[in-house]
């Protein structure tokens, strides 16, 4: 077995932290999404994994995951030359993948769970596709499953307008080589995308088996920026354990915090779950629960919770930061001079809450 994943896309969504960089690098709790996507399937024993990368942001893709090495499988990167679809990202991965059945993993997904359940299902099943639900509020920002009583999908829909039930389909799927046939006898959709939802349901229409699991850990699809300080909050609370390798001087750290590599914590209080990143440095400040401070970043005499402060940033005289996403090498300070005025230079689509 094989696994795809896919890293192509736009990422619009995450504007505009995204202009520059792939949503599938943000990290959470200083890690790549992808990062994650892979550990989950070196778990399942796969070892050759292809990444679906866009002329954009590939080579970014590809220096951050690199050969899969560290994961001791096998990272083939494959151009999709333009985003047409999740579909359409198979067909163009169709050389990689031969007639082996595989795992199709998006890589802007996060699950709270491994996927070892869903591909045994899939092995003693002989399914030609495993799919996974998750009911959700909001279904008409999804591919949606209608099952009958038995709990048999019955019909799929992407993005529908009056969806048939509230059960979404998550971002992983385990196909059998039959999906190659199904891809073939779509067409591109209303939106122009070559839609997975619609080869799927080809595979159900011609009586193929389908088999569908409903999720029961958290699932996020992180492409908006709350989602993205959940997926943290989530990720910090439930995965990171206490571990101390940087440099801890005259502060107080309470809880399951993480400082990595090279940095530096002097006069603060660090209270978890928190991870601050490799060669950081934190003086005279207050790192409340469910932060996340990236590599590289300065932050002094500030107090800061509930965020995700990616790497390079600066934070200066902060009084207090909540709920709030920063982006690389982005600086905040406040400013000790006589007018109360605020001074500012943000990039398109940024929100400023004052
Ligand atoms: O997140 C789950 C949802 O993902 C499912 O419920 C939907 O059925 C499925 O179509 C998909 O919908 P999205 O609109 O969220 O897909 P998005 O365009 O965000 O793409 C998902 C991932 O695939 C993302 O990492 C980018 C990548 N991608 C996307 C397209 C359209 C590619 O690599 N190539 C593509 O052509």
């Amino acid at each position: 077995m094989k696994a795809i994943v896919l890293s192509g896309g736009k990422g619009t969504r995450l504007r505009p932290l995204t202009y520059t960089g792939a949503k599938q690098l943000v990290p959470i709790a200083n890690r790549p999404i992808l990062a994650y996507v892979i550990d989950n399937i070196s778990k399942v024993g796969i070892k050759e994994v292809g990444i679906i990368i866009s002329p954009e942001t590939g080579s970014e893709v590809r220096e951050t995951m690199g050969d899969g090495s560290k994961w001791g499988l096998k990272i083939t990167y494959i151009m999709q030359d333009e985003p047409k679809g999740l579909a359409h990202a198979v067909r163009t991965a169709a050389p990689f993948l031969g007639d082996e059945p595989f795992v199709m993993y998006l890589g802007d997904n996060l699950i709270g769970c491994g996927i070892e359940k869903f591909v045994d299902t899939f092995k003693t099943s002989g399914a030609d596709a495993v799919i996974l639900l998750k009911p959700v509020d909001n279904p008409q920002a999804f591919g949606v499953a209608q099952a009958d009583s038995s709990g048999r999908i019955v019909c799929l829909e992407e993005k529908p307008k009056n969806p048939k039930s509230n059960l979404a389909l998550v971002g992983v799927y385990i196909f059998s080589p039959e999906i190659h046939k199904a891809i073939a006898n779509i067409k591109p959709s209303a939106r122009g995308e070559l839609e997975i939802t619609d080869a799927i349901q080809d595979l159900i229409t011609r009586g193929a088996p389908v088999h569908s699991h409903v999720l029961d850990t958290w699932w996020l699809d992180t492409g908006k920026k709350d989602d993205l300080l959940a997926a943290n909050t989530i990720v910090l609370d439930e995965w990171f354990k206490r571990d101390i390798r940087g440099t801890i001087e005259n502060s107080q750290v309470t809880g399951r915090v993480t400082v990595e590599e090279g940095a530096v914590v002097r006069n603060s209080t660090l209270r978890g779950p928190i991870v601050v990143g490799s060669n950081a440095i934190v003086e005279d400040s207050f790192i409340g629960p469910f932060t996340s401070i990236g590599s590289g970043t300065k932050v002094s005499k500030s107090i800061v919770e509930h965020c995700v402060i990616l790497s390079g940033a600066e934070l200066s005289h902060v009084d207090r930061l909540e709920d709030s996403l920063i982006g690389r090498n982005a600086k905040v300070r406040k400013c000790h001079d006589k007018h109360e005025a605020l001074r500012l230079m943000i990039g398109d689509d940024s929100v400023v809450e004052v």
